[in-house]
């Protein structure tokens, strides 16, 4: 079954509002594979310049993070409502740096994912595990544990617009990219796992992306498995190889 392959560059705390256009301007030349859905997920308040800059182009505009009340005394939160009518038209939900460094957990996750359906979102929900836990032998596990929390009481239909991003946290930032064969024996395990949980035809609907050091000479041997159907992509989101990334997709 044909997914269309999808790239996300995830800028995450980089970029002032003129600095966020000159870099879409500067990618967008780079990035016109119509094989290709291509994103920048950019800080909340880059979402409105960089949603006009990328007007009449291929490039679609995400956030990186929600909250779950549509409104009220929520100091410093971002609704689903507000992205929304930005512009974006995906959010990501539980990047390991919000596990980690935000204490989000997978039932308050598993709201978000909600929220930003509810509200006409696509999530770009992530998954992965620690260095500790590939040693250990857990991933696989641990992985579809995430999956199951996170996807707790969603529809099979809300399902297949959601995109999975599998980033094990030992390759991101790192410069250590899962080797091929790595990344998709748990982007393989992931699809196992949403077929349990739904069906196979629901599975073979969902696009997984990988990510971690996803980079200019490693994308095409990673998007050529079968399970991998895209990236999400940090470090290198913010430089011309973005353009050589979607171009290998
Ligand atoms: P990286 O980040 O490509 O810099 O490893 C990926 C991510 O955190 O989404």
């Amino acid at each position: 079954m044909a997914r269309r392959t999808i790239i996300a560059g995830n800028w995450k705390m980089n970029k002032t509002p003129s600095e966020a256009v000159a870099l879409a301007k500067e990618l967008i030349p780079l990035v016109g594979n119509d094989n290709v859905d291509v994103v920048f997920c950019v800080p909340f308040i880059d979402i409105v310049p960089v949603v006009e800059a990328v007007k009449g182009t291929n490039v679609k505009v995400g956030a990186e993070n929600l909250y779950i009340e549509d409104s009220g005394a929520y100091t410093g939160e971002i609704s689903a409502d507000m992205i929304k009518d930005s512009g974006a038209e995906y959010v990501i939900i539980g990047h390991s740096e919000r596990r980690e460094y935000f204490n989000e957990s997978d039932a308050f996750l598993n709201t978000k994912v909600k929220k930003a359906l509810e509200k006409g979102l696509i999530p770009i929900l992530c998954c992965g595990e620690s260095l500790e836990q590939r040693e250990t032998g857990v991933t696989i596990d641990f992985v579809r544990y995430q999956i199951k929390c996170d996807l707790a009481g969603i529809s099979a239909d809300d399902a297949k617009k959601i995109v999975i991003a599998y980033e094990p946290i030992w390759a991101i930032g790192t410069g250590k990219t899962a080797t091929s064969d790595q990344a998709q024996e748990v982007c393989q395990a992931i699809r196992e796992c949403l077929a349990e949980i739904y069906d196979q035809a629901t599975a073979d609907a969902i696009r997984i992306q990988y990510g971690g050091s996803m980079n200019a000479s490693n994308a095409a041997e990673l998007l050529a498995k079968p399970d991998i159907d895209g990236g999400l992509v940090g470090g290198a989101s913010l430089k011309p190889d973005f353009g050589e990334i979607v171009a290998a997709g």
